[in-house]
């Protein structure tokens, strides 16, 4: 057995365990996956300022996020179809993040349903909404998101239109797959991920299935995701959806100062840098390279915080440094999740939390909430 002491060991279990279908959607970008790929690149040019005989005892990774206390300033990202990576991922992935003490965020393409979520963890979680064309499902699924006690909303605004991902064409992705030949041939080698699916009710979009006249059936969620998704979304809509949810709203996918001013504007709580881990506009820059410029803009009248591309305690500091106040993973805990259920996570949590304490100290910081730019190699951001 493989001793498992970073994110790749993760990613390599991951592959093995679960479907090609949903490791491949997992593990792509859209078009030539050149943002997807410049998002981790773009992290490794940064370089830190190594200093020395500084007394670096007794540290602290604790800090906030909208002002909750956090174990450290990394949430779990909202993904969607987590629970095919593994039976109930949505609901092991929110007990591990539990556990930990971060944030995790339900996107509302999960497997298990908010309501599983808050009967399984009776903690708060964040929901991530996409705006759809049918209003009333929209509405209801704020309203869904009250009572289940989600205590922020997460709006994604970078999916009116789904960028294309080559691999999940070509797969053919559904939930739960089809039954063809070369989807049985695939889940003959899975026999765990099976096993896990078979013992559990969650094999379809829970948030959805069941809740829309007339849909029961999303097996394709690139033909779902273009009938649905509302091509027409604007900052109208976003005034109005904060209007009815009432409570924090976070809006995820800005990339660019003028966004940013407008997320202001709207009275967002907090924004989500994000190129969507590379799966929307191929071309557009890596997060570490786009924020900068919204901390410039922004940073003084609304929390920042950054996600795609982070695989370690490393990238986290890296954005932190740059004027980020909190980070998301997506990737790094889902390649956990495919690779070993609830531990994966907290195994992927406990990595990025002790490369984030190590590094930090290696800079001579004590507290994480003391990082800025002096923890930087001059000339190398
Ligand atoms: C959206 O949830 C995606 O597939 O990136």
């Amino acid at each position: 057995m493989t001793v498992i002491t970073n994110i790749e060991d993760l990613r390599i279990l991951h592959k093995k365990r679960a479907p090609r279908m949903f490791y491949d959607y997992a593990d792509s970008g859209s078009w030539t996956e050149g943002t997807y790929r410049s998002n981790e690149t773009e992290f490794s040019k940064i370089k830190f300022r190594q200093r020395v005989a500084i007394n670096i005892d007794d540290r602290s990774i604790a800090s906030t996020m909208l002002n909750q206390p956090v174990s450290m300033p990394v949430a779990l990202a909202p993904v969607g179809m987590t629970g095919m990576q593994h039976a109930d991922g949505e609901i092991l992935a929110a007990k591990a993040a539990k556990e930990f003490g971060v944030p995790y965020c339900l996107s509302t393409m999960s497997i298990c349903s908010m309501e599983e979520i808050a009967k399984h963890t009776r903690h708060p979680f964040w929901f991530q909404l996409y705006v759809m064309r049918d209003k009333k499902f929209v509405s209801s699924l704020i309203e869904r998101a009250k009572a289940a006690h989600c205590s922020a909303l997460v709006v994604t605004l970078d999916l009116q239109i789904l960028g294309q991902r080559h691999k999940d064409l070509k797969n053919g992705l559904s939930a739960p797959p089809k039954p063809t030949i070369r989807n049985m041939l695939n889940l003959l080698t899975k026999p765990s991920w099976c096993l896990g699916m078979l013992q559990t009710k969650n094999r379809q979009f829970g948030n959805i299935v069941g809740h829309v006249d007339g849909v029961d059936d999303m097996s394709s969620l690139g033909a779902w995701t273009a009938s649905q998704f509302d091509p027409s979304l604007d900052w109208n809509e976003v005034a109005q959806i904060k209007k009815q949810w009432g409570g924090k709203l976070i809006l995820k996918g800005i990339l660019d100062s003028e966004d940013a001013k407008l997320a202001v504007a709207v009275g967002a709580d907090a924004i989500i840098v994000s190129n969507h881990g590379g799966r929307q506009l191929d071309g557009a820059p890596s997060t570490i390279e786009a924020l900068p410029a919204i901390v410039d803009a922004v940073g003084s009248q609304i929390e920042i915080w950054l996600d795609s591309g982070i695989r370690s305690g490393q990238d986290v500091i890296k954005a932190l440094a740059l004027g980020a106040h909190g980070t998301l993973i997506g990737r790094s805990y889902i390649y956990g999740l495919g690779a070993m259920g609830q531990p994966g996570v907290t195994k992927a949590l406990e990595i990025i939390a002790k490369e984030l304490d190590l590094t930090m100290a290696f800079c001579g910081v004590k507290d994480v909430r003391q990082v800025n730019r002096g923890i930087l190699y001059p000339g190398s951001y």
